[in-house]
Formats: C-alpha cells, structure tokens, sequence
C-alpha cells in the first residue's frame, strides 16, 4: 500500500515539473544546431565501455547529459554484476502487481547506481507461439494479467529514477525470422490480444517504447504511422519517444511517421540475408535530408523535444545526481521472494512435497541445473548474477546435518576430450592436424587445449582429420571454447559455433567455464566423419567488442552412447536405493532463435522415466521458461516448476522443497499435452509461408484457443496447486460505474499458511456480437492466508473488460446481455457461478 501512495505523489511532482519547466526544453531545442539535435536522434559507441546496450552522447556545451540504455528486463545487463532476478515470466505467475512494482524497482535502483539512465524493459509480448524463444522474458499468454503486471513493473522501475522502455512494439512473438517476417494481424484481435499491455504501460506513464524488428500488416513496426502515430500518440497520448529496436530503422521517413529514435545508431559490417541489420539512418542521411529540404526539420525538433522532455521529468537536465547505493542483500531477497512467489505446483500426488523427514534421510538429487543452475535465458536478459548457489547446496544447509542427500548427474553435459584411438590426421596419423595462421603444421594427439595448456591470446589456429565410431550409436560431440570464436565443421559443413552472442553454446557452461556447444549425430560402427575445429582469438571487428585478451581455450569433447547409457544406468541405480528422488531437468529458451521442440531433450525425458520407474517418489523439478510437454507426468508423483529462478533459485527451490515455503505460482500460460494442440501449429500461422505469420486464430490465443476447441490442456492457464487448500464462497456482483465489483470469501481450509490466487472470468452473452471467448479472465486476486483463515476478496471488473473491439465503429463497445460470471482456481477449475447483466 505505501509503494502505492508515494507512486501518487511521485506522479503529481512528475505533473507539476513537466508543466512548469518545459520552457526549459524549448530554449535548449532554440539553442541546439542540427547536428546537436540529430546526435539525441541515434545512438554512438559508449567511450567509457559502459553502456550495457545503447548510448547517446548528449549536448555537453548546452548542459545535456549523455543517456546509458540497458537491458532488461531479468536484471540489469553491463559487464558487472547485478541481481539476476528471476525471468519475468516467473513473476507473472506470482499473480501480483505488488511484487512487479518491487521487481522494477530492483532494477531501477541497480540502474542508476551504476549511472545508466534508460531500462530496456519490461517486455510485454503476448505468449502467442509455446516454442518462441524469449518466452521466459515476458509476462503471459492473458492481454489482462499482463496490462496488470507491466503497469506495476514500469512504476517501479520509475519511481526508483529510472526510464522505462516498454518492447517490443508490438506483434513480436517469435524469433525466427523476427527481422524479415510480416504479421498480418486484424484489427481486432491487435486491439484486444496483443495492445493492452503496451496500452497499460503508456498509462503508467513509461518514458519510451521501442519498435520491433517485424512489420505490421506491411510495413515495419518502427516504420508504421498506424502504430506510432495513430495509435500510440493520437489515442494513447503517449509523451515520451519511440526508439527502434536494434539495428531495426529502416527508413529517413519513419521521422515524420513516428519514429524518434534510431538504436545502436552506428552501423556495423555484419549483416546477413537472415539477419539484415540495417546501416543507421538517423544519423548522417537524416542531416543531408534536412539540409536538402527532404525531411522537414519540426519532425526532427519534434523528436528530440520527446527526449528532452523526458530527460527533464527524470532529472536528468539538473546536473550529476549522486547515484543511489545497492543494497545486494534486499535486492537478493526480492528475487528470492519471487522465484518463491512464480513457484508453480503442477502436481502433487499423495502430498509427496515438501519433502520429508524420512525423504531427506535417503534422498537422491538428480540432474544437471540442480548443480548449476540455469538462472536465466538467453540473449540480450542475461545478466552477471552477484552470485548463485545450487539447489543442492541450499538443500545440504537447510535441511540440516541429518540429511543423507546423494547427487547423481544423470546427463554427462561435459562429456570427455575425443581420444586420439578415434582420431586420424588426413594421412592417417593417430590424432588431429593442427595449422596455424602462417602455415606451420603439427600433428596433436588430442583437441584438449585448456587450463594450463591453454593457447596465447589472439591464436588462431584449424584442426583438420576424421572421427571414427568405435560403436553404433548417437554421439554427441562438443566444441567447448573460451576466449575466441569457434566453429566445428563436419564434411565441410560448419554445424556449431561459439564465442558470439548468439552462437550454439548452452546457457550452462562446462565445469571449468568454457563455453559449450553439442552437436549430435548417429553412427554406424566403423564410421568416419571428416572434421575441421578452428578457434580464433581474435574477436570480429565489432566496435563494442574488445580485442582477445584472454588465453585461447579449446577442447573436442565428445559422449559416446555407452556413456550416456551409464550415466542414465547409475541414476536410475541410485533413485532404487534412495527413499525419494528428485529430478531436474531444463530447456534453453533464448532470444534470436525458437525452440525446435515443446520437448524436452530425449535424454532427459528418458532419465525421467527411468527415476520414475525406480522410484515412486519422485518429483521433477522444471527450469523451464514456456510450455514443454511431459509425457511422463501421469507417471512421477510430484512436478514443481521454477522456470528460471534468478540468482537466489536454489535457495527458493529448497525452501520450495523442504515446506519453508509455499507454492502459490498460477500458470500464465497454457501447457499443451501435444505441439499440435497449440493455435499456432500451421505453418501458415507460425512460423509463417513465404516471410508472412497469419494470426488468423484470431483472438483464440492461449486458452481461449484450448476452450472454444475443446482440447484438454496438460495444465490449464491459471493452474497451481499448494500445500494447504482454499475454498471460495459466497459471492456477490454489484454494477458499479462502467462496470462490476466482484465478490467472494477466500478460506484456507488446509493446515497451512498460504497463498492463493482465485481469478475471475467472464463469458459470452447468448448471442455474441462477435466470436467471444469461452470465458476470459477479467479480474484476480492473490490473497495470503493463515489456516483456517477466511477473507472476503473484492474484485472490480471495468467496462473495457466487458468490451470488445468493434471493427465497424473503431472503438470499444459492450457486449451487452446476460453473461456468465465465474470465480475459479483455474481457467478450468470454476468453482463459484453467477450470471451478470451487461448494459
Ligand atoms: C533485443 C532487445 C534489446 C536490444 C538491446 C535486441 O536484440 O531484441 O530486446 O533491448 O537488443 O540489447
């Protein structure tokens, strides 16, 4: 409530100083030549090294300051450490704007303390592709969950004295081909799915958008009058600016249509047909376009009074303030209290957690990210943690002395360097060639240079031979690098590559930090492959990249078949000896590139069900970050997902474990029993024929889809169980003003303290105006109770949720008539009923 009564007064001063000083812009727009405006309109390279994505030099003769831009939005994104908070789409399953608000003040707070000025978050792209690969870095398949926990994020994130930058504007929900593809989207299904959440935002008052890579209908979002003018300015009001994604300007005349501001701003010699990274525009061209009349100069003046009245509302026109300090240990406890909070219970038969007494006297702890955690996703929200403990390690101190826990890996990720028996030179000598930059040859009996034998940094060097398989079976082979940039090509054929930002290499890297890239491939005893390994130390030219100045690591490893068929052998050994086991498993969801699979990795289904088959206590523990189907969830008895936790997982999954905490996480988004369950299972659809997504599903994203198609999800939007049980009672539905206040009497009837989510949806009336949705959630609530304990929950449900958007009259209209109301634990475990009537 406090955080609620300053972010008023924060508003009003926010108000008042905008009024009263914007003369202050307007005198600094009189003073500025066109070039010093033209430098606020696109980003430069950082001379201090800084800036962790995007930096404007600013005016320093007129006293403009320079701006620093950061991801965002797990955490704040430099070369030095932060809070690596849990992934956004954890936070949205705590179902509370309260902790959102917390969460961006996290990361504001952390912003300014190290002098950056803009946050690249929060993201709020709709959950509309289960297999998109940045998934975890937004909130929720549900337009109205995520308008709720975006509001609170961007005032946190504010009030704290940070911008915020709400991404990425709009219809960016998948990866591949994110730069090239063209959503063809209606009108209403914009409006009702995929704007609220950047609506929501620009009410809460977020300094900037930034535009996304896709286009819209035709032309590309930062490109489209429709979006950044029509839209956003016209109806919303939006004051603050609009920057491109990056490398996404594409145009001089996305100026007069909306655009602001183009980022990186500098162009670099790195463009692909799949990844055309514009040259900048913004800079020189939009000078000479000036000067020649092309592009008239109000559109530049109306762009930078954008940034300099934002600029003006943050401070940021008075002087250096005194940067804020971090207090590392609350920051830490936020993200612990989130990871606990987006903690979701999927299944927990005969109450198998939290563990036991007895579990803990003979427990067996099984996989790979129970060791090393996977904190976070991949791309541009990876954050540099300020530390991270294992969920095992948690585990061994809080459960105490007595405990008896056994880790088993279960998977080899590792593996081991390819001995020289398999290797051969191209004239048959045991071992690889290995050729240097110059020319000079030598012959090495294995591809292990690390550690101590690491190479000198800048080394550049290719092995050449073959592989042999000594048995039939997979193989995974391994380039695991550090310090340069690797590629592993196969008869010619590169097939992995590391030492970029987006390369092959896991999220998780080897035991002694090199990065790791796996490549699998079936042989037949006997088999050859031809390979090639080259490493180079010298980093491309990119101009935010430094020089190699580390020593050059590289290893071929690889993982035979008869070693993961031991590893898989001794964890199913230790679950039968063990009273309880747990298994974790994970998936690496990351930006630039969609998962392949809603699968797991076949190996870790397989060791999943051989735990379960050894032992009937078994929980799996998820560090997943969007849908992933489990074919062996009828078959363990407890499933708990963490998704990825943050710095602080491990301590939240044991106090998750042990019953030190609670579980109250609810699904934000749907989990399939099958990938073609899913909306977007056509290929029309998603990924898209010929470079164009059709989103002809309609507003039928999420569960609305698996509701009017009648298909029985795994786990349903809203899902999560807990350790106690509620009832709800008593309900009650008043009008009120455009709308309804909702209410209820939440009861904990269990025996233990706990938190509860119960959400409230909306049907159609009889005859439906346009193809509504079964029900749609339109208010919730997350209440914590002691045992025993009954609250009455007050629910208001305003008339845009009663509202659709009306194609023929361009604007919200009420689906009038008698509607059905429903309070549920779930979007299918209704609980309580009531029919509203709708005017
Ligand atoms: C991402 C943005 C990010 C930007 C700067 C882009 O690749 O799409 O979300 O803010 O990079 O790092």
């Amino acid at each position: 409530m406090k955080h609620l009564v300053t972010i008023l007064l924060f508003g009003l001063a926010v108000t008042v100083a905008a009024q009263a000083q914007s003369s202050r812009v307007d005198s600094l727009l009189a003073a500025m030549t066109l070039a010093e405006k033209i430098s606020l309109l696109h980003g430069a390279i950082d001379p201090t090294g800084e800036a962790g994505a995007g930096y404007v030099p600013g005016v320093a003769r007129l006293g403009i300051p320079a701006m620093r831009l950061t991801d965002g939005p797990a955490g704040i994104r430099t070369r030095h450490p932060a809070t690596a908070l849990p992934a956004p789409v954890a936070l949205a399953s705590s179902f509370d704007p309260e902790l959102a608000y917390r969460y961006g003040h996290v990361m504001g707070i952390e912003g300014r303390a190290r002098r950056h000025e803009v946050l690249l978050a929060p993201m709020v792209n709709i959950v509309r592709v289960p297999e998109a690969g940045r998934n975890f870095e937004t909130f929720s398949e549900d337009p109205l969950l995520s308008a709720e926990m975006v509001a609170a994020e961007v005032q946190g994130i504010q009030e704290a004295g940070m911008m915020a930058t709400v991404k990425h504007y709009v219809v960016n929900n998948f990866e591949n081909d994110r730069m090239r593809v063209n959503v063809v989207v209606d009108e209403r299904t914009l409006r009702e799915i995929y704007l609220p959440g950047f609506e929501a935002a620009i009410r809460a008052d977020a300094a900037a958008v930034m535009c996304a890579y896709n286009r819209v209908n035709g032309p590309y979002a930062c490109d489209s009058e429709t979006l950044l003018t029509d839209i956003l300015r016209d109806e919303w009001g939006f004051e603050g600016w609009v920057m491109t994604d990056w490398f996404a300007g594409h145009s001089l005349e996305s100026l007069v249509r909306g655009l602001d501001q183009e980022m990186p701003g500098y162009t670099i010699p790195f463009s692909s047909p799949d990844m055309p990274l514009a040259p900048a525009v913004f800079a020189d061209s939009l000078l000479a376009a000036v000067e020649s009349g092309r592009i008239d100069e109000a559109y530049v003046d109306r762009a930078v009074r954008r940034i300099l009245v934002q600029m003006e509302r943050f401070g940021l026109l008075d002087g250096e303030a005194t940067p804020p300090e971090i207090d590392i240990g609350a920051h830490a406890a936020v993200a612990r209290e989130v990871a606990e909070a987006g903690a979701v219970l999927l299944r927990n038969e005969n109450q198998t957690l939290p563990l036991t007494a007895r579990d803990l006297q003979h427990l067996v702890v099984i996989g790979p990210t129970a060791t090393r955690p996977l904190i976070g996703g991949g791309g541009s929200s990876r954050v540099l943690p300020f530390r991270s403990t294992s969920t095992l390690a948690a585990l061994q101190e809080l459960a105490g002395s007595q405990a008896q826990i056994r880790y088993v890996p279960g998977l080899d990720l590792d593996g081991v360097p390819v001995p020289t028996a398999a290797l051969r030179t191209p004239d048959g000598q045991p071992g690889l060639l290995r050729q240097g930059a110059d020319g000079a040859t030598q012959v090495d009996a294995q591809l292990d240079f690390t550690g101590e034998r690491a190479l000198p940094p800048g080394s550049q060097w290719t092995w050449t031979g073959t592989l042999t398989a000594p048995t039939a079976g997979v193989y995974e082979l391994k380039l695991q690098t550090a310090g340069g940039v690797g590629t592993l090509s196969i008869d010619g054929q590169p097939v992995l590559h590391t030492g970029m930002f987006f390369s092959d290499a896991s999220l998780i890297p080897t035991a002694d930090s090199l990065e790791n890239a796996t490549y699998r491939v079936e042989l037949q005893a006997g088999q050859q492959l031809s390979l090639a390994v080259q490493i180079s130390g010298r980093m491309p030219s990119l101009p935010f990249l430094p020089a190699g100045q580390n020593p050059v690591q590289v290893r071929l490893a690889w993982v035979t078949p008869e070693r993961r068929a031991a590893f898989l052998e001794e964890a199913a050994e230790a679950a039968r000896a063990a009273h309880a086991a747990i298994v974790f498993v994970y998936e690496e969801g990351t930006e630039g590139r969609d998962r392949e699979a809603l699968a797991l990795h076949p190996d870790q289904d397989a060791l999943v069900e051989a735990v379960a088959a050894a032992n009937p206590r078994t929980t799996v523990v998820m560090n997943v970050g969007a849908p992933t189907l489990m074919p062996w969830a009828e078959r363990v008895s407890a499933i708990l997902l963490m998704w990825y936790p943050g710095q602080e997982g491990g301590w939240a999954t044991a106090d998750v474990l042990l019953g030190r905490a609670n579980p109250a996480g609810r699904l934000p988004v749907t989990f399939p029993r099958r990938a073609e369950d899913a909306p977007t299972a056509s290929p029309e659809r998603y990924p898209g024929v010929d470079l164009t997504a059709r989103y002809d599903e309609g507003i039928f994203v999420g569960y609305r889809w698996y509701d009017a198609q009648q298909i029985e999800p795994l786990f349903p939007f809203g899902h999560g169980l807990s350790y106690t049980t509620f009832a709800y009672e008593n309900l009650r539905v008043e009008p009120d003003g455009d709308g309804f206040v909702v209410r209820f009497v939440v009861r904990n009837t269990g025996e233990r303290a706990g938190s509860d989510v119960p959400q409230v949806y909306l049907g159609p009336p009889e005859n439906p105006p346009v193809p509504m949705a079964v029900r749609q959630l339109v208010g919730f609530r997350r209440v914590t109770l002691a045992p025993g304990e009954a609250q009455e929950v007050t629910v208001r449900i305003d008339g845009r949720a009663l509202s659709y958007w009306s194609v023929e009259d361009h604007a919200w209209v009420k689906a009038t008539g008698r509607r059905p109301l429903y309070v549920g634990a779930s979007s299918r475990d209704l609980r309580l009923q009531t029919e509203i009537d709708v005017r």
